[in-house]
């Protein structure tokens, strides 16, 4: 636990924060004393702290604390950290303020906020799990610094479940599926992930295998899936949050464990980082943690995929007429544009067999939507304008971007083919939009939302929220709101 909220303060700390977004007139907490305010106030004129982001202003006292038997007295660290002006608090302002201001401690702190307004126990649970997180399981010697262990003092009613604690601890759990390397988190690893998460977090878990997926007719899926020494599996979750309602909402994961680009083989630097492409997978699987956890009373099932894009003797080829199982006909123009392959047939299974009467999908599907939006921004593609909107509202509680991109249907030209009823590449030139209006074919009319994380599941350290290299366990957050509310 690294994270509790506490209702006393006592000697036990390596350090007293105060969180502050003025430098005047501050509401000093019980244990600081008449003299140690006085102190404290002649230090802030001196040194001219005026509570900026990440500001602190450091200081050492006595204090003498009282528990039931006897008084301690200790000499205690005590800082002042800045939040910025109040005007500009919000719940994106607090999180980015205590992070930035947070992330260099470590020990056990207790904190307390000076201000009502700044007071979000979410926030602070949050970023707490987001600082303390690691991805060390490989290296031999591991960087014992010390973990950040937070005691927040407030008099607030708290519920006994955090919603910002729980959902920061499944994003953890999001950052590791994704940082794991491709040997480890294959196909099969995946679908137990999947597996032993339903059970801890309660929602119901089946597992397809590759025959299975024959029978039900996923050709296009399985062709991308054909050389690989790991086999394919289809993950179907499915969570029951209202037994009465008959709405059901569909999430569609891109699950490839690695993406070597198959016969249309990447070079080696775009291939390095490939084991992040089932991160649309691990985002669905987020999202059906974080909904079964704090008990959405709505029906959700979602749908993965999971294969490898390897190449071999057996590897599908660019050339190939391959059949979706709707029935559609797609000449592979390019076996690196393989994600839309195998979402087209997850799409099929989700709408045809799941009947969900919604769909959404996630995946890291282009590098063009990088060209686009950079690397903080989630490109947003949909039939449906107002559930576009809605998402991007329910992202606005999260630090989390998205930006809705255009669907017109002049883009369908660019996916045409001679001898098949589709390509699936398409021109460069709009090539998010391609591989969108490639997925569009498959929803069936159905309310469909697609996000391209292919900029925000993986941070090369210079987002400052997710300043950490390596996986984000962004955008589940974003959908777990979308769904909820
Ligand atoms: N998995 C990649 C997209 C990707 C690129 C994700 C960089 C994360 C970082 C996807 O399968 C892919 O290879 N897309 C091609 C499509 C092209 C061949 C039409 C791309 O973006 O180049
Ligand atoms: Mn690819
Ligand atoms: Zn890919």
């Amino acid at each position: 636990m690294f994270f509790k909220i506490v209702k006393k303060i006592d000697s036990s700390y390596d350090k007293y924060v105060l969180i502050t977004s003025t430098a005047k007139k501050i509401n000093f907490p019980e244990y600081i004393s008449k003299e140690n305010k006085k102190f404290i106030e002649e230090l802030i004129k001196e040194n001219k702290f005026s509570a900026k982001v990440g500001e602190f202003l450091n200081a050492t006292f006595k204090v003498s604390f009282k528990n039931k038997t006897k008084k301690i007295e200790k000499i205690i660290n005590f800082s002042l950290m800045g939040m910025g002006e109040i005007d500009k608090i919000n719940s994106k302002t607090i999180r980015q303020n205590l992070y930035s201001g947070l992330k260099n401690l470590t020990g056990k702190v207790v904190i307390n906020f000076e201000n009502e307004k700044l007071d979000n126990i979410d926030a602070l649970a949050e970023v707490v799990e987001h600082i303390n997180y690691k991805f060390d399981k490989y290296l031999t010697k591991k960087n014992e610094a010390k973990k950040l262990f937070i005691s927040c003092l407030s008099s607030k009613k708290v519920p006994r479940i955090i919603e910002g604690y729980e959902l920061a601890k499944i994003s953890n759990i999001v950052k590791d599926l994704v940082n794991e390397h491709s040997e480890a988190m294959n196909p099969k690893a995946l679908a137990k992930r999947a597996e032993e998460l339903g059970k801890e977090f309660g929602f119901e878990v089946e597992i397809l295998d590759e025959k299975k997926a024959e029978k039900l007719g996923m050709k296009c899926f399985l062709s991308v899936a054909r050389a690989a020494h790991h086999r394919p599996y289809v993950i179907v979750m499915r969570y029951t949050g209202n037994k009465s309602a008959k709405y059901k909402y569909g999430l569609v994961g891109k699950g490839l464990t690695y993406d070597t680009g198959g016969l249309s083989l990447k070079p080696n630097s775009g291939m390095l980082a490939m084991k992040e492409d089932m991160a649309g997978s691990a985002t669905m699987i987020g999202a059906m943690c974080a909904i079964a956890k704090m008990k959405v009373k709505k029906n959700v099932t979602a749908v993965v995929a999971t294969c490898e894009n390897s190449i071999g003797p057996n590897a599908y080829r660019p050339g190939d007429v391959v059949e979706t199982m709707n029935g559609i006909t797609v000449e592979v123009t390019n076996t690196d544009a393989e994600g839309r392959l195998t979402l087209a047939d997850a799409l099929t299974y989700i709408i045809r067999k799941e009947k969900v009467d919604e769909v959404m999908d996630a995946a890291t599907l282009t590098g063009a939507i990088m060209i686009a939006l950079g690397e903080d921004v989630t490109g947003v593609f949909t039939n449906d304008d107002k559930a576009a909107k809605k998402l991007i509202s329910a992202s606005e509680n999260w630090n989390e971007y998205f930006w809705q991109m255009p669907t017109f249907d002049s883009f369908k030209r660019y996916l045409k083919s001679d001898i098949a009823d589709m390509q699936n590449t398409g021109s460069r030139m709009g090539g998010s939009v391609n591989a969108a209006k490639f997925l569009e074919e498959f929803v069936e009319g159905k309310k469909w939302i697609h996000l391209d994380i292919a900029g925000t599941a993986f941070s090369n350290g210079g987002n400052p929220y997710f300043n950490k290299k390596g996986a984000t366990g962004q955008v589940f957050r974003t959908i777990y709101s979308y769904i909820k509310d």
